[in-house]
């Protein structure tokens, strides 16, 4: 059986591209569709080349409803029955009823080696610090922000002279191996940690 795999995005997109990519060949699994919150973010772009089904649903027109915006997210992922929904820089906070309809079943990379540094500004934060490693987790979706078994992890050195922008895009290369490798694992059935390199 072929799982169906759904991959939620609000930017660029390079980690729905390095997933889809991955999955060719006897790869357990093949994308199902492409969605996004922000109807100019480039993966839906990157998404429609690789001839990927694309949907928006922008946030915006809900106002502050977040109940109403997930109705709709919720709706256009059950009409392609998802088995596994990767969030992929998904800039949306869920809450808890939505994920708790897909638990199991919806993974999200972070840009930091959790449990540090859950939220945003991770690399900022890290250097600000003084660490001497940074990194990447791909985790299941709890009801907690940034929580979740952690799937998968990979690190990164931090350079003297590193900025966000530069460890954000070393970060980055780390999360396109990592996230499509835990992808195969847990499609295979697998979900005991992967620690790279
Ligand atoms: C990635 O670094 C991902 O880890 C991060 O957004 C970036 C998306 O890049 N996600 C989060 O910060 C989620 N809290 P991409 O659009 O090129 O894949």
């Amino acid at each position: 059986m072929t799982l169906r795999v759904a991959i939620l995005l609000s930017g660029g997109g390079s980690n729905m591209a390095a997933l889809a990519d991955s999955m060719h060949g006897d790869h357990p699994a093949r994308p199902c569709l492409v969605l996004s919150n922000n109807p100019v973010a480039g993966g839906l772009g990157l998404a429609a080349d690789r001839d990927i089904p694309t949907a928006c649903v922008d946030h915006r027109r809900f106002g502050g409803d977040r109940t109403a915006f997930e109705a709709a997210l919720h709706a256009e992922l059950s009409a392609v029955a998802p088995d596994l929904i990767c969030l992929a820089g998904f800039m949306r906070i869920l809450t808890p009823p939505f994920i708790d309809h897909w638990r199991g079943r919806m993974l999200n990379v972070h840009p930091s080696l959790l449990p540090k540094y859950r939220g945003l500004d991770t690399h900022a934060r890290a250097i600000a610090a003084g660490d001497a490693e940074a990194g990447c987790t791909v985790h299941e979706v709890t009801a907690a922000l940034d929580d979740g078994p952690i799937l998968g992890q990979a690190r990164v050195p931090i350079a003297p002279g590193d900025d966000p922008a530069t460890l954000s895009a070393r970060v980055l290369r780390a999360e396109h191996e990592l996230y499509p490798a835990v992808l195969r694992r847990v499609a295979d059935g697998d979900r005991r940690p992967l620690i790279l390199p």
